[in-house]
């Protein structure tokens, strides 16, 4: 999808902020500093429209970007912060447990991993999670312009290994600096929102 027209719709902290158009949605979800925020601006056209950082946890709300009229790309909070204290970390759960449980609107959810390294156990616990609650999954292993091509067989190898994922999970090798497999998440995106 080529996007001409995104706006942040709103930063919500819980349910009763949540847009109400009742577009179809799709939630990007990972660790702090995986590249979430940079996936929403390389599909949104944009450079830096979500705001990104070097320093995990820049992201702290429930980030509505809605597209074209037609959509919502949900840019949540990372996981797996170790600054963050044990009360912001229950707030946080409690907060995407409420979203990824109660979203009605909710079509899909991108996971992203770093294409670098294996999975960690906050990741495949993520990853549990939605599957139980049978939302359909992609699998976004990013930053691979860091890792060199010969290699990138042995990631997804690794990933579906290590990952424990199901036949209809979607695997894809992405990089917000080269663009390389921002096609086939938009294609995903697409047949799950039915747009
Ligand atoms: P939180 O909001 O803290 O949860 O982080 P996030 O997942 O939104 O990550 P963000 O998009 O802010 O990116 C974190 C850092 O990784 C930034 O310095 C980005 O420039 C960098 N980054 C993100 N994606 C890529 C990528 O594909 N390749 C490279 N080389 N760097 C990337
Ligand atoms: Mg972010």
């Amino acid at each position: 999808m080529k996007v001409h027209n995104v706006s942040l719709k709103i930063s919500a902290v819980g349910a009763a902020q949540y847009p109400l158009e009742g577009y179809p949605e799709i939630a990007l979800v990972g660790r702090s500093n995986v590249g979430k925020s940079s996936l929403v601006n390389t599909l949104i056209n944009r450079r830096s429209y979500a705001r990104t950082s070097s320093q995990p946890g820049k992201t702290q709300t429930l980030n509505f970007y809605e597209v074209e009229s037609q959509l919502f790309l949900v840019d949540v909070p990372g996981y797996g912060y170790a600054k963050v204290s044990k009360k912001d970390r229950q707030k946080w759960g409690r907060m995407i447990e409420e979203y990824l449980t109660q979203r009605q609107t909710l079509r899909g959810v991108i996971i992203l991993l770093d294409g670098r390294h294996a999975p960690m156990q906050l990741d495949l616990q993520m990853i549990d999670f939605l599957h139980y609650y049978k939302l359909p999954l992609l699998i976004v292993a990013t930053k691979v312009d860091k890792v060199p091509r010969s290699k990138w067989n042995k990631i997804e190898k690794e990933i579906k290994q290590n990952a424990d994922l199901q036949p209809q999970d979607q695997l894809v090798l992405f990089s917000a600096t080269t663009k390389a497999g921002a096609p086939v998440v938009w294609d995903w995106i697409e047949k799950k929102t039915k747009i």
